[in-house]
């Protein structure tokens, strides 16, 4: 913090407001003391608006910069692994070789679900969205550790932390299975994470699964290209219901159902569905031009960025992740990768993409790889939610082990004012 200020003319009032320097990035103006003139600021949206104080992740949109606990994200995604990056985003450092040898096998000793949450699944039709199951059963988790959701004790948030880390794997596996009618799949303590979850996902009681090693690398780098990005729309709502007191489990539920607009996490979805309706190279522009006429509602899926007016240096991993795996399964002329493509390379070229720093983003490649490796498009945000809990619980276990309130914006009032009930 420094001693900096800003002073703000309101009326005839001159109001000095404190300025605080971070490590990185912007300055910030505290506008906490302007209720007590009687005056908020206006944010809707939070374009300008720095919500909390943080130490886990930095993001640099103009130049294309993304920092785990100063780590760059490229640098992760080729030489950690997403249990490791788990480790650093939880405690702030690098594991010793020990300590990371130790938190893979307590994850690994936590990745099976209480028996009777297989009940929760048989609730839902077999056409669920299965992040409709998801959001539910995540929530269910706080039914059945009550007994050790006390928010004040580091080791209960602790153990918390390592559940849900351990258990996402399962319950988005089972999300899917119930939705094609195959039974679970139960975890495997002799596979790593990402080829635990493929096993879970594809492996069936009839026969032998063995996880494809370079589909396993693939999946562990989109795990750690989702684990967390600063405080963005589920990582707020995270962040505001754990302000409550609410319990860690209903916390990453609500961060489930915010991540699930196709504005956010659903994007990846929404990005196959739209290279599916464009169909053909031939198409491109006709939806160019549809995502640039203000009349029409559509959107080019997977592409700007509330931060990010470069490249999201996510998509760069992405896309050569998105290569690899489609040479790995002979389908590098897949169709909608050659859409996929040339619709980048035509919109990268496009006056209005340019003048809007519109890049793609995190969710453009992500739907192509998986959609290769035989995961449906629905299960593209449970993937995303499974990777993202980390970087919610993370920032949920750094406001609730500090000093933090209850979030309760305020707002500008423009309805009726105050008038009588016709006594008539
Ligand atoms: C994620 O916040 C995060 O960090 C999110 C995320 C994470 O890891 O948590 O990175 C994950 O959510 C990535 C984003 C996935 N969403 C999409 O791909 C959906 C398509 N993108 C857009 O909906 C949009 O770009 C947003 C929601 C991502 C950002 O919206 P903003 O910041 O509110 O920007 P905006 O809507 O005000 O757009 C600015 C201008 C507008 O035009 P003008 O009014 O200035 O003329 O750019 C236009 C918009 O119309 N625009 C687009 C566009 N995105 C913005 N036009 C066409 N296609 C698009 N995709």
């Amino acid at each position: 913090m420094t001693d900096k200020k800003a002073t703000l003319s309101v009326g005839d009032k001159s109001i000095e407001l404190p300025i605080y320097s971070g490590n990185a990035g912007p300055d910030v103006i505290d506008v906490r003391a302007l209720a007590q003139h009687d005056v908020f600021t206006y944010d809707p949206g939070f374009l300008s608006t720095a919500a909390c104080e943080s130490k886990i992740t930095y993001i640099d949109g103009d130049k294309g910069v993304l920092l785990h606990r100063g780590y760059p994200i490229e640098q992760l995604a080729e030489l950690s692994d997403y249990l490791e990056v788990c480790y650093l985003l939880l405690n702030g450092e690098l594991p010793s070789k020990e300590q990371n040898k130790q938190f893979h096998d307590t994850v690994k000793n936590h990745t099976m679900l209480h028996d009777q949450m297989r009940n929760f699944f048989n609730g839902f039709r077999r056409d669920a969205h299965p992040m409709a199951i998801m959001c539910g059963v995540v929530g269910a988790l706080s039914a059945f550790y009550h007994d050790q959701m006390d928010v004040t004790d580091a080791r209960q948030r602790e153990i918390t932390g390592h559940r849900l880390i351990a258990k996402m794997p399962t319950i988005a596996a089972w999300c899917h299975k119930y939705s094609i009618g195959q039974p679970f799949m139960y975890p495997r303590n002799d596979l790593s994470y990402a080829e635990n979850f493929l096993y879970m996902m594809f492996g069936t009681p009839c026969e032998e699964y063995e996880p494809n090693p370079v589909l396993a690398k693939a999946m562990d780098r989109i795990f750690i290209l989702h684990a967390d990005h600063e405080q963005n729309a589920s990582t707020s709502t995270v962040r505001l219901a754990g302000s409550t007191g609410a319990n860690p489990y209903a916390c990453i539920a609500s961060g489930i159902a915010a991540l699930w607009g196709p504005a956010h996490g659903g994007a990846n979805e929404a990005v196959l569905e739209m290279l599916a309706e464009i169909g053909d190279e031939a198409n491109i522009e006709t939806f160019i031009a549809k995502a640039k006429d203000k009349d029409d509602p559509f959107r080019l899926m997977g592409f700007g960025h509330r931060v990010y007016k470069n490249f999201d240096p996510r998509a760069k991993v992405m896309r050569e992740t998105c290569y690899e795996v489609l040479a790995e399964l002979g389908l590098e002329n897949d169709p909608l990768l050659r859409i996929a493509t040339r619709l980048e390379q035509i919109a990268l070229e496009d006056e209005y993409f340019i003048e809007r720093k519109l890049y793609p983003n995190v969710d453009f490649y992500s739907g192509i790889i998986l959609k290769a490796i035989g995961i449906p498009t629905s299960m593209f945000t449970v993937i995303f939610a499974m990777s993202r809990t980390i970087g919610w619980f993370s920032h949920w276990n750094e406001m609730v082990s500090g000093d933090y309130r209850i979030g309760r914006p305020r707002q500008l009032y423009t309805g009726a004012t105050t008038r009588d009930y016709p006594q008539n």
